[in-house]
């Protein structure tokens, strides 16, 4: 396996792991990558590694442009297992002068590999001699571990970001100019959701200080998906967009159902938001992943979520999807509950508290109905999706 150049001494030495489907809990349906790079200069420099199932992918790519035991210095940007797993084995394989990592990252890979690796700190402002060339350190806090970090290669102007800016986008094209937008726009989005959208304010700070700073790479290479050498603006751009979570006009309505009741209520929720002129999503526990469902949530201002009751709970999928979106922390949502049920209607009211603990403007108690929906029913739904489309209105004004 080859490294692929992708500046004048810079080489791609990562990994492809096409067949990824499940991230942690986040579905990967295009697979993933874990990008390591090798900066050649007088001092061959390492930065991050690779799942360690891809060991040997990186040791072979690495071996195409150099002995891996002539690497001096290694640089992990970020701890978490998909870029840190392979660092000890390399590190024991190679044998660097140095191996550095941030504070956090520190006690981080200390706390999950237990063993010496002569780990040295730094941070932002921190520069290192790599021979020829220098890289700069600028620790990125909560983007999105307390140990994440970028490295900066100053002359060739690149900039490594770990996981900010990447996707889970499995490619055997390494550029975004050889990549189709309509393919990887929704997995980019996808990544900001389920990764970086709880961490938004930090986004909109970090990005401030990165333009006081005058840093504008020439290159941005992340750790996941492709590397941004056309227009590197375009991906900071989005994230400035996707920090923002500005209003908009767009509703989703998060269901799971028993026996059809209470997509029957999800039905006329959704004609009565349609009919106050917001746009729709109508997502079914039963079709979608709880990680899709976030990427709507992400440019949506409105959560409806409606459950049957079984066993006096409610449907253990909505139990998923509401402990994952709660994580995720979207904010200005305003919402309201709705489900069915037999002879405890509880549940469904626990639904709404489960909004206001979302910091969710509730707009109306939850609509019940017992077992099926009688027309009353129906015309609640319905008025339920009109009054949450006159609040969505109400805030995009
Ligand atoms: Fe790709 Fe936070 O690891």
């Amino acid at each position: 396996m080859e490294a692929v150049k992708i500046s004048e001494h810079v080489y791609w030495v990562g990994a492809i792991d096409w067949n990824i489907r499940d991230f942690h809990g986040y579905s990967t349906k295009r697979g993933t990558t874990y990008n390591a790079y090798l900066v050649m200069g007088e001092k061959p420099t390492l930065i991050d590694t690779v799942k360690k199932e891809f060991y040997g992918e990186m040791m072979e790519r690495i071996q195409s442009v150099i002995d891996p035991k002539k690497i001096k210095i290694i640089i992990s940007n970020h701890s978490e297992m998909d870029h840190s797993g392979a660092l000890p084995q390399a590190v024991n394989y190679i044998q660097p002068e140095e191996v550095y990592v941030s504070d956090m990252g520190f006690k981080d890979i200390t706390a999950q590999f237990h063993c010496d690796l002569k780990l040295k700190t730094v941070k932002t402002g921190d520069r290192i001699d790599v021979g020829g060339d220098t890289i700069s350190f600028v620790e990125a806090r909560m983007l999105h571990w307390p140990d994440s970090m970028f490295s900066y290669l100053e002359k060739e102007n690149v900039l490594f970001t770990n996981d900010v800016f990447g996707m889970h986008y499995a490619t055997s094209k390494l550029f975004d100019d050889e990549n189709e937008e309509r393919l990887w726009l929704y997995e980019a989005e996808k990544y900001y959701a389920n990764i970086v959208l709880p961490y938004s304010d930090i986004v909109l700070r970090f990005l401030g200080q990165v333009q006081k700073m005058g840093l504008s790479p020439r290159m941005i290479a992340p750790d996941h998906g492709f590397i941004w050498r056309k227009d590197p603006s375009k991906i900071i751009s989005l994230y400035a967009k996707w920090a923002s979570q500005a209003p908009k006009n767009k509703a989703i309505v998060v269901y799971d159902t028993m026996w059809g009741s209470t997509e029957k209520m999800a039905n006329y929720i959704t004609d009565g938001l349609r009919a106050g002129g917001t746009e729709v999503k109508q997502l079914s526990m039963h079709s979608n992943h709880r990680s899709d469902v976030a990427t709507e949530l992400l440019d949506s201002s409105a959560l409806l979520i409606g459950s049957p009751v079984l066993n006096s709970q409610i449907f253990p999928a909505m139990a998923d999807v509401l402990c994952y979106l709660k994580g995720l922390r979207k904010k200005g949502l305003v919402g309201a509950a709705f489900g069915s049920y037999g002879w405890n209607g509880s549940p469904v009211d626990e639904l709404t508290k489960t909004l206001e603990s979302m910091n969710v403007e509730v707009v109306a108690p939850a609509v019940k109905s017992l077992f099926v929906p009688d027309e009353k029913v129906k015309q609640a739904c319905r008025d339920l999706g009109l009054a949450v489309s006159k609040k969505l209105a109400e805030k995009v004004k």
